[in-house]
């Protein structure tokens, strides 16, 4: 069992103190405010929060919850602490880290009067980079103590839903954090050992990251349910029903399908069948900004490649792939063909190589139907991926074939490559190599 002190009774805090409590740890809850810490030890939840007077009157009970306003005394008495204090928004809408850096202060001026190690986890919710730009500075600066070596530091994001708290605390879909140093690895995952969820291990940054876009994801979802709920109703239709329809598959819907980041959607359906219900929303005069967004989002991404290489200074284009998706050669609003063209008409000689439209070439003169915006594609196709590799300045990845991956790996150590799918797992932007979402 583990001596935890908890840093700010809000939401968050006192959620994590008292399961904390009831599962055998000897939890300390520190916040500023008065009247918080005086309705914990009286044995009740300062938060209108399902089951939690029950939690917090045993925990306070039994002596293994105890709130104070003395950060101190809770550093001195406890192995690590987590810091949930708010982070509101400013006025621009950044996120609002004064809270954060006053704990941190607080917490590393008692880290300085202690000869034990001490692993400060801070659970707010704090943009990627915040750990290393203002945490950590501020827990250096306040204890002049070397974070990582002289005391810990972890960023361990908390994703529980107000209403079933304690449900989500005992049941996470997700547990993900970060640390700097072995020790406060061990004291995440000795407190995260029974949870019937993995634990993910990342760097800071990930970590913090994680939690922005489960949250923007969650609000993505609640959106784009509301949408198609109102242009259904202006159809005289049930938008429950549909969306619960559309949620049962969960092969394809509801599943990690279409979730990896990388270039633009295209084909003969997806921007089609967009526009058609942005076109039915606008008939039925309703609102439907999110559906616009996607279009002009796709479009963004097919601008943002196209940025990299002509970016890159270099003449002649290596293409892989210009179908929309690899195993077929329909050419139909293919996003690699609307690239394509646009990179030729910035005067790049773009070369391609694709054995599905080759193919398709080869056995029907008028192959290459839905291709209306590269008018001389036969003239540029090459026939093999070392011809392709041998005549380019840069490679640029649009789908990839079996052939292809293993020549294009060993070409990435010494030709540029602008990479849109990801040749390797792993990989990440270096020098020459640019990959468009890592
Ligand atoms: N509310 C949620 O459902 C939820 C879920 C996941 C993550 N988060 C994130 O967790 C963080 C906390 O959210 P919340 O809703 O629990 O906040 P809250 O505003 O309810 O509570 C914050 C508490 O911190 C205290 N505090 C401020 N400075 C302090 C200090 N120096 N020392 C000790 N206590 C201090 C405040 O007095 C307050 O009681 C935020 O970053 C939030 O985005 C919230």
């Amino acid at each position: 069992m583990a001596n935890i002190s908890v840093f700010g009774i809000g939401y968050v805090g006192v959620v994590s103190a008292a399961c904390l409590a009831r599962d055998g740890h000897a939890v300390m809850a520190v916040d500023i405010d008065q009247n918080r810490v005086d309705v914990i030890n009286s044995g009740r939840s300062p938060i209108v929060e399902n089951g939690l007077d029950d939690l917090i009157s045993d925990a306070v009970e039994t002596g293994h919850l105890i709130a104070t306003l003395d950060a101190e005394a809770a550093i001195l008495n406890t192995d690590a602490s987590f810091v949930c204090v708010g982070t509101p928004s400013n006025a621009d809408g950044s996120v609002g880290l004064s809270y954060v850096k006053g704990a941190c202060e607080i917490i590393g001026r008692a880290i300085a009067k202690k000869s034990a190690f001490h692993s400060v986890i801070i659970r707010s919710t704090i943009v990627p980079g915040t750990m290393e730009s203002v945490c950590i500075p501020a827990l250096e600066a306040a204890s002049g103590l070397k974070a990582g070596v002289d005391f810990g530091v972890g960023y361990y994001p908390e994703f529980l839903r107000e209403s079933t708290a304690i449900a989500d605390y005992d049941n996470p879909g997700l547990i993900v954090f970060g640390a700097l140093d072995k020790p406060t690895f061990a004291i995440l995952n000795l407190l995260n050992k029974n949870m019937p969820c993995v634990t993910h291990e990342v760097d800071l940054r990930t970590a913090e990251m994680v939690k922005y876009t489960s949250n923007t994801w969650r609000a993505v979802k609640v959106t784009f349910a509301n949408e198609i709920g109102n242009i259904a109703k202006a159809c005289g239709l049930d938008g429950q029903l549909v969306m619960k329809l559309l949620c049962s598959d969960d092969k394809v819907n509801i599943s990690s399908h279409f979730m990896r980041p990388g270039f633009a959607f295209g084909g003969s359906c997806l921007p089609k069948d967009v526009r058609a219900l942005q076109q039915l929303a606008k008939a039925r005069d309703v609102e439907a900004p999110l559906m616009a967004a996607v279009l002009q989002a796709n479009e963004a991404q097919i601008g943002r490649a196209e940025r990299m290489v002509t970016g890159s200074g270099k003449s002649v284009v290596g293409l892989v792939g210009i179908s929309f998706k690899p195993g077929t050669d329909d050419l139909r609003e293919s996003p690699l063909a609307e690239l394509a063209s646009r990179l030729i008409a910035q005067g790049h000689d773009v070369q391609v190589y694709d054995p599905n439209v080759s193919t398709a070439h080869a056995h029907d003169t008028t192959a290459g139907r839905g291709n209306d915006v590269v008018p001389d594609l036969r003239d540029r196709m090459v026939p093999t991926i070392e011809a392709l590799i041998g005549a380019s300045d840069i490679l640029l990845i649009g789908n990839t074939y079996p052939e292809a991956v293993s020549p294009l790996q060993k070409a990435m150590a010494s030709q540029p490559m602008v990479d849109l799918t990801r040749l390797q797992a792993g990989v990440v932007s270096n020098g020459a190599y640019q990959g468009i979402c890592w």
